[in-house]
């Protein structure tokens, strides 16, 4: 008999496991959460947070996004992305960065009800953690995960309290391993992984010093320093990254993998965030230092029987692009709904295997586009002439001769102004945030090919409402003047159809086939004089299928299938849909 019972375990309280903690009290399941640690995250490590993301926690409450976003510097000061050769030294060029281009600026507004922020991970986990708990996640702190064994009905996981030192067992419906990038609920599991960790060494130190009269004037939350003979590593070059504007700082610096890590007392930083400023008189104040490996390595399956991993534990990378905590906060956004489905009695539990389907392509695409990121500062370092000397008065000969006018010069000017220009592929990937399609048995082909992506999907994001893509977002309104997103329409635990003018008999067969199924399903009619107005005409250029058509959608805003027309049976349609989208 075991001492605690709950429908679904959580092991970690990070990006991960709060958001699907959260998600799956809001959707009225019981679950627990437990941590090791007696607190959240006690470094700032992920910072930079996607609409995507901004998504997931607007479904869980206007209250909860605006609340990221009081913690969050706003977009605006993300993207002048700095290289240079110190911040007070000379500027080597700038990419506008984060969705900071105008046009870029332009494709997330139309992209998506939420902003693109920088909300380093301190701030965001107690968001997400509160929101949890508050809710009716029950959270252990100081609770150790020690093994876990499944049977055909539920898990059984051993504990251990480490305030007493006791253990004790947890009998869950599901567990859910959300612990990080040494996962062992992962490695007792087995989960088959491709890659390697520890492919070299970093370390951040974060330190408060008021450095408003080097940045304030090109606002960014990355500064890339680039000098001759410093010792590079990690992500390849001095990194100074904001935390709080211009306040607080994290500095990113390389040590070898092939050696201990270094120790860093506060003598050895204030002399790494000396040289990275420029300012060999600097006084900082040294808040925290530690070092951590750039891995490579990606999970081929997230689950096996009853136990589903997630984040870290299944995808492992370095932080180029920011996806980690983002992709982390989003596989739960994928699992949560499925579980909770599966437990309310809505769905089989072969609706549970999409998540693999869906999520596994996800972790390989953004641990290979994280690691190519790391790659592609080369060109840099190769247009400066960093890369044809280990001397460091050459190098800076090398780097000082683009400021010549000669034709060479010249040259390496075009090179160095590509290479940085082609950092847009980690700095302002828009598709690599927003692209994905899912194919799954969760998604239902309507028998139309899929769209083909008409500019680069990793740069771009393209709506579509093919089956497995997000739902478009654009803007409707209510008669007295409200104004919502079509995502805001959809998710929040429940399918939701989506349908217009002519197509009200979709609305009756989901009364109808909902009833039938026992699974809830919201409909909404769009179009003049209805609930909601498309007066910008945006949803009928993005839906893809007529008026009387409709669109059903997953409470994670994916499309499960769409119908362009209205059908002659529209219950037994339906019917046939749901049966297969959730294994009943
Ligand atoms: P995470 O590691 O955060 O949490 C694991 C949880 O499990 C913790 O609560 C831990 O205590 C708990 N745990 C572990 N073992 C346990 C056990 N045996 N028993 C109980 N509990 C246990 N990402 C991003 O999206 N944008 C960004 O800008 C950046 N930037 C960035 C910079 C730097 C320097 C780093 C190192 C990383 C980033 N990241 C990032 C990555 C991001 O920090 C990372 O992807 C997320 O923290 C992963 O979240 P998880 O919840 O999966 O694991």
């Amino acid at each position: 008999m075991a001492d605690i019972t709950t429908d679904v375990l959580i092991v970690g309280t990070g990006p991960a496991g709060s958001a699907t903690a959260a998600l799956l009290s809001s959707y009225g399941i019981e679950n627990m959460a437990i941590n090791r640690y007696r607190w959240l995250a006690n470094t700032p490590r992920a910072h930079i947070t996607n609409q995507r993301t901004m998504e997931v926690l607007r479904d869980l409450g206007r209250e909860v996004e605006e609340e990221a976003y009081l913690f969050a510097t706003e977009q605006d000061l993300m993207g002048e992305n700095v290289f240079c050769e110190s911040l007070a030294g000379e500027e080597l060029g700038r990419l506008r960065t984060w969705g900071t281009h105008p046009n870029s600026r332009a494709e997330h507004i139309l992209t998506s009800p939420s902003h693109m922020n920088d909300c380093p991970q301190t701030y965001m986990e107690p968001v997400l953690f509160k929101t949890a708990c508050s809710r009716g996640t029950q959270a252990r702190m100081s609770t150790e995960y020690l093994s876990h064994e499944q049977d055909a009905d539920g898990v059984t996981t051993t504990c251990r309290d480490r305030l007493s030192g006791k253990e004790f067992t947890v009998r869950s419906k599901y567990l859910v391993g959300a612990d990080g990038g040494n996962s062992k609920v992962a490695e007792d599991l087995g989960l088959k992984m491709e890659g390697r960790m520890g492919v070299a060494g970093s370390m951040n130190i974060i330190f408060n010093a008021d450095l408003s009269k080097y940045v304030a004037h090109r606002p960014s939350v990355l500064y890339w320093v680039l000098q001759p003979g410093a010792e590079v590593g990690g992500i390849g070059m001095g990194l100074v990254r904001m935390i709080r504007p211009w306040s607080r700082w994290l500095i990113n610096w390389g040590y070898d993998i092939n050696q201990p890590p270094p120790v860093v007392d506060e003598a050895f930083a204030t002399q790494v965030a000396r040289s990275l400023v420029g300012d060999p008189e600097l006084q900082i104040e040294l808040v925290d230092a530690s070092t951590w490996t750039v891995n490579n390595m990606y999970a081929t399956e997230m689950s096996k029987g009853r136990v589903f991993c997630m984040g870290d534990a299944t995808h492992r990378h370095p932080p180029s692009n920011g996806l980690g905590s983002n992709t982390s906060i989003q596989d739960g956004f994928n699992l949560a709904w499925k579980l909770a489905f599966v437990l309310k009695g809505w769905a089989g539990p072969g609706l549970l295997e999409s998540y693999d389907a869906e999520r596994a392509p996800v972790a390989k695409q953004i641990v290979t586009r994280a690691n190519q990121s790391i790659e592609e500062f080369g060109p840099i370092f190769q247009s400066l002439g960093l890369l044809d000397s280990v001397d460091p008065v050459k190098m800076q000969e090398n780097m000082d001769r683009r400021c010549e006018g000669t034709p060479e010069a010249e040259d390496q000017r075009r090179a160095l102004r590509e290479a940085i220009a082609a950092k847009v592929y980690e700095f302002d990937a828009h598709g690599v945030e927003m692209n994905q399609r899912y194919r799954s048995s969760a998604a239902v082909t309507d028998g139309q090919p899929e769209p083909a992506f008409t500019r680069d999907p990793e740069l771009h994001f393209e709506q579509t409402t093919w089956p497995g893509a997000r739902l478009p977002h654009a803007w409707l309104f209510a008669e007295d003047g409200t104004r919502a997103s079509t995502l805001d329409l959809s998710g929040h635990g429940v399918l939701t159809l989506l349908t217009g003018l002519g197509g009200e008999a979709w609305c009756e067969a989901a009364a109808e086939v909902g009833q039938a199924l026992g699974v809830e399903i919201v409909c909404h009619v769009i179009g003049p004089r209805c609930e909601w107005q498309d007066h910008y005409g945006d949803w009928a250029r993005a839906r893809e299928i007529s008026d009387s058509g409709a669109v059903l959608v997953r409470p994670d805003h994916h499309v499960a299938w769409r119908s362009e027309h209205l059908a002659a049976d529209t219950a037994g349609e339906l019917e046939r849909v749901l049966r297969s989208v959730l294994d009943k």
